[in-house]
């Protein structure tokens, strides 16, 4: 990337809900961003870009926006299209991806607009490979798993009344794939917003936790990387850092990035401060939540069990009960779950007096079970399924 520090126009995109978060953790990193609808925006450096990526939580990808213009016609579309510095992004014989919108505009011929940004990327760089379209995530602001899958490079172009603007993805793989969650239970939470519950219910690292439905882990390794100062990126063994889509562009600053990833590696503390604890019934989740920890590079900061709810044993002091209870939607589990919700409630008053309960809840009648009183501290998707992170106090 240039020396110049002359400001990028970069975005944080996150799932519905998460934008306030997400402009947090940059202001953590010095960075001051806005929440807007979608994620966080800056203007900021070749730097914050690569931090960003290494170590936002809660962000699903890192855009930079490349160009913005008025186009009415294909003939000004490709006028303003052969003065983007493509070349910046795209290296010769590599795959490009395109995922255009158009909204409210003459041109909304979205398949059109595609080829003809497309053969602009081939005026500037060459004959490239054509990967298909990724899903678009504009239905419920939740980016489908596979998207962003391979190694080719996408542009995200939006057109809105006859303003586009063309960003480039500078993570790649989405930021939830952190690489250590191979082992999966039933219904896994995805690492963002695992990471969102947390960060949403007040949780620092600074006080003990414990998810006694932890199913594949993902809530208590979250936890252990957050308590650890583990940047997401650096979850690992060894703590090397995962690829992203920016590391292949003919631009980038391999100096730079070295110095980001190391300023990350020196905050790593040795161990957690206070105890993690995840629990499940299942033995098969608890197995997964173990080897996800182990690859996670965290294993020694948790301790895992097989126990039911009923039987928990928390770690002493005052402490976060953070979980994703199930909130099945078929009529016939309703019964089981009522019992569920309100056998937490009575566990919570038994056990854990004090202490700061904050659930994952995708149904309102079910969390009123557990009898604590709740605010809501987050409402964003999960899976397509409107849910809310909620969080209250047991009474001492
Ligand atoms: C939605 S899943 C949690 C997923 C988890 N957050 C993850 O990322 O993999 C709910 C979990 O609650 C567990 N569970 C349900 N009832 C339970 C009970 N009574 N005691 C302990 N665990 C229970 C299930 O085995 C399941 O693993």
């Amino acid at each position: 990337m240039s020396e110049n520090p002359a400001a990028l126009s970069l975005f944080a995109v996150t799932a519905p809900g998460l934008e306030a978060l997400a402009a947090a953790e940059l202001a953590a990193m010095g960075i001051t961003a806005k929440a807007e609808p979608g994620g966080a925006a800056w203007e900021g450096t070749d730097e914050d870009l690569y931090s960003a990526n290494l170590r936002l939580r809660t962000a699903s990808r890192v855009l930079i926006r490349i160009a913005e213009f008025r186009a009415r016609t294909f003939f000004e579309l490709e006028r303003h299209a052969r003065r983007i510095p493509w070349e910046r992004y795209v290296d010769t014989g590599r795959a490009v991806q395109l995922r255009v919108t158009c909204r409210k505009s003459r041109l909304y011929h979205e398949g059109a607009v595609a080829q003809r940004l497309m053969d602009a990327v081939e005026r500037a760089v060459g004959t490239l490979e054509h990967a298909p379209a990724p899903r678009d995530d504009d239905a419920d602001g939740e980016e489908d798993e596979e998207s962003g899958e391979g190694s080719a490079q996408l542009f995200v172009v939006r057109f809105l009344h006859d303003r586009c603007t063309v960003s480039a993805d500078t993570s790649g793989a989405l930021l939830h794939r952190r690489g250590y969650r191979q082992a999966v239970a039933k219904a896994p939470l995805r690492e963002t917003l695992a990471a969102a519950l947390l960060l949403g219910s007040g949780w620092d690292g600074r006080a003990p936790l414990l998810d006694p439905m932890c199913g594949s882990g993902t809530i208590a390794i979250e936890g252990a990387l957050i308590a650890r100062r583990i940047a997401p990126g650096l979850a690992g063994p060894e703590e090397r850092a995962r690829r992203y889509a920016f590391q292949e562009w003919p631009s980038f600053d391999a100096n730079r990035w070295a110095r980001v990833v190391e300023r990350a590696a020196a905050e790593v503390q040795p161990t957690a401060a206070f105890a993690i604890h995840g629990s499940d019934r299942d033995a098969g989740a608890v197995e997964a939540a173990h080897a996800n920890a182990e690859r996670a590079g965290v294993a020694a900061d948790i301790e895992l069990g097989v126990r039911p709810l009923s039987a928990i044993t928390p770690p002493p002091g005052r402490g976060w009960l953070v979980s994703n209870p199930p909130y099945g939607l078929r009529v016939g589990e309703r019964e089981g779950l009522r019992n569920l919700y309100s056998a937490l409630g009575r566990v919570a008053k038994r056990e854990l007096p004090g202490w700061t309960l904050a659930l994952l809840s995708a149904d309102r009648r079910l969390e009123a079970q557990v009898g604590v009183p709740f605010t809501e501290a987050i409402r964003t998707r999960n899976g397509g399924i409107p849910v809310r992170v909620v969080v209250g106090r047991v009474a001492e």
